[in-house]
């Protein structure tokens, strides 16, 4: 189905929660999701090992730059969905890891500097586009969000700078802020709500399967 790598030059905006939600949501769907933690720090793969508790999905930490390409494309073989989490500062495991995707996301929360980072990481991803010479579609997703001038004030201008984003956002929730300790993604409330219109949305764009094609094609 597809690569989609997780990235922003900015340390910080949520790129590893996102991963989380996203690789726990669709593995409670049945898909079957394939992660890549390419970031040194290894925040994704330490804690799918040591403290998820969800319906289990594979992750494998890979940071060199040399070898990220290739693990991600054989998984891509055999799985529905590979997601790829990046480290928040540019690095060449990085590029290779936006290279080598069909999507990217980009996360920043409210105030200038991420949107700042946002459009560089952007540019980043055309001009690796360009150099690959494929298409790589990406969005930016608002993170941390709360109901405050600032936000509404981000919102604008992410429309003034041309930034594609997708309108599902994400709040700012203590049962976001959870997840990396208690190992679940939230299953009620308004961060499921706002979990499952996310999914929603990258399933209505392309970029998540709606089911796992292969058990599909099995029923037929
Ligand atoms: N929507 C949210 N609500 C509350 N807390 C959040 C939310 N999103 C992220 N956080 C918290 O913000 C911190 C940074 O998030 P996260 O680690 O996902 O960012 P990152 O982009 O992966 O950072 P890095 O660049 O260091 O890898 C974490 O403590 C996380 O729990
Ligand atoms: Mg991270």
């Amino acid at each position: 189905m597809g690569i989609l790598t997780i990235a922003s030059f900015k340390g910080g905006p949520g790129k590893t929660t996102l991963c989380q939600i996203i690789a726990a949501q669709c593995a409670s769907e049945g898909l079957s999701v394939a992660v890549i933690d390419a970031d040194p720090t290894k925040a994704m793969s330490d804690w799918h090992r040591d403290t998820y508790e969800g319906v289990p999905f594979s992750c494998v930490a890979e940071t060199s730059e040399r070898v990220i390409a290739d693990l991600a494309l054989g998984l891509d073989e055999k799985s529905d969905l590979v997601l790829i989490d990046t480290a928040g500062f540019g690095n060449l495991a990085g590029a290779v890891a936006m290279t080598v995707a069909d999507q990217i996301l980009v996360p920043l929360t409210a105030g200038a500097a991420d949107l700042n980072q946002a459009e560089e990481t952007i540019k980043q991803a055309k001009g690796l586009a360009s150099a690959a010479r494929r298409k790589i579609e990406v969005r930016a997703i608002m993170n941390r969000l709360s109901k405050t001038n600032l936000t509404k004030h981000a919102e604008r201008e992410l429309r003034e700078a041309g930034i594609p984003t997708l309108n599902a956002t994400i709040s700012h929730r203590t049962a976001f802020g959870e997840i990396s300790y208690t190992g679940a993604v939230p299953s009620k409330g308004p961060a499921a709500t706002e979990v499952i219109a996310l999914i929603e949305e990258l399933k209505g764009i392309g970029w998540i399967p709606n089911s796992d094609p292969r058990r599909s094609a099995m029923e037929v």
